[in-house]
């Protein structure tokens, strides 16, 4: 398998092209499938308090037996931890959790703009990067808007907006604004779940040709976007096959092809970031 190269962040770190997506893994079985992601070969793994399982992922990554440094691991700061203080606490706990002196990167998870308090957080996460308790700093469903703010504010501008992306909601304008902001895009959902395009005959036919999987064609569809997709499955031949996307290639057609399968209601949350909020 060709491994996953990595993208350069804006604050000098690099993260790698493809991640692992730990929700709702939990329980033992999820440390399992998360410990068999790990053995097949991902290296980045996106969890949150929300999850549920920061301990699970920890231990996932004590059980693995790989260095803690080849590991990049993310996590995410809830809606109801947006205050300063709160968040600063939020960020010891995510740690004691997974049992880690650092997170390779927190993302502020959604900006929640009718509480109103995403700048106080990011300033938190600013601090508790200065700390040391984080390597990097970005967030999660921001809008321009949003994110056009904590810039004011800070001068910190997030080195990732993980946003939902996939061929039903291709996102190309929230692409071309991180494009510009030196942010990279993480999709979330990368397949489309219930929406997943995988008998649609633009990726059936793309991976005929290539002798691949559709969700191994709907991944390299993100990577020739690029986009940072974390597929999550429980399945270890799902998740060697979605990591193995760096040996082919689609032609320009077929990436176009995919990307019209977009739809004007293809978000899968009916709402926006303006209206859909975590707690
Ligand atoms: N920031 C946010 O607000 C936010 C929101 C949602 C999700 N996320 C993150 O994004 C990650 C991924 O999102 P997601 O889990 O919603 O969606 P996803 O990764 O697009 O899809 C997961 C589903 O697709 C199936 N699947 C995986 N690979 C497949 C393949 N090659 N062929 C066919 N089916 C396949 C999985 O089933 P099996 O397990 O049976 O393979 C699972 O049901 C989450 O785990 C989480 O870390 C973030």
């Amino acid at each position: 398998m060709t491994p996953a190269p990595t993208y350069a962040l804006s604050d000098g770190h690099e993260i790698p092209a493809i991640g692992f997506g730990t929700y709702p893994l939990k329980g033992e079985d999820g440390i399992a499938a998360i410990v068999s992601a790990i053995e097949v070969g991902y290296r980045l793994l996106d969890t949150a308090v929300n999850y549920e399982n920061e301990t699970e992922v920890g231990e996932a990554i004590r059980r693995s037996g790989v260095p803690r440094e080849e590991l990049f691991v993310t996590s995410k700061l809830p809606g109801r931890h947006h205050g300063y203080d709160d968040a600063i606490a939020s960020v010891q706990g995510s740690l004691e959790r997974l049992g880690l002196e650092q997170l390779d990167l927190h993302l502020i998870h959604w900006p929640n703009p009718s509480v109103g308090q995403y700048v106080e957080a990011w300033r938190a996460l600013v601090e508790c990067q200065r700390r040391g308790w984080l390597r990097s700093v970005g967030v999660s469903n921001f809008t321009v808007e949003h994110l056009a703010a904590i810039v004011e504010d800070t001068a910190v501008a997030p080195v990732v907006n993980q946003v939902e992306l996939h061929p039903r909601f291709p996102q190309p304008e929230m692409r071309e604004a991180h494009a510009r902001l030196g942010i990279v895009t993480e999709a979330w959902s990368p397949m489309g779940k219930r929406r997943a395009p995988l008998e649609e005959p633009a990726v059936v036919a793309a991976a005929e040709r290539l002798g691949v999987t559709p969700g191994q064609v709907v991944l390299r569809w993100h990577v020739q976007l690029g986009s940072l997709p974390i597929p999550k499955s429980s399945s270890r031949e799902r998740q060697a096959a979605n990591l193995d996307v760096f040996s082919f290639e689609l032609t320009d057609d077929e990436v176009a092809s995919i990307s019209a399968l977009a739809e004007p209601d293809g978000r899968l949350f009916g709402g926006d970031p303006d209206s859909h909020e975590e707690m």
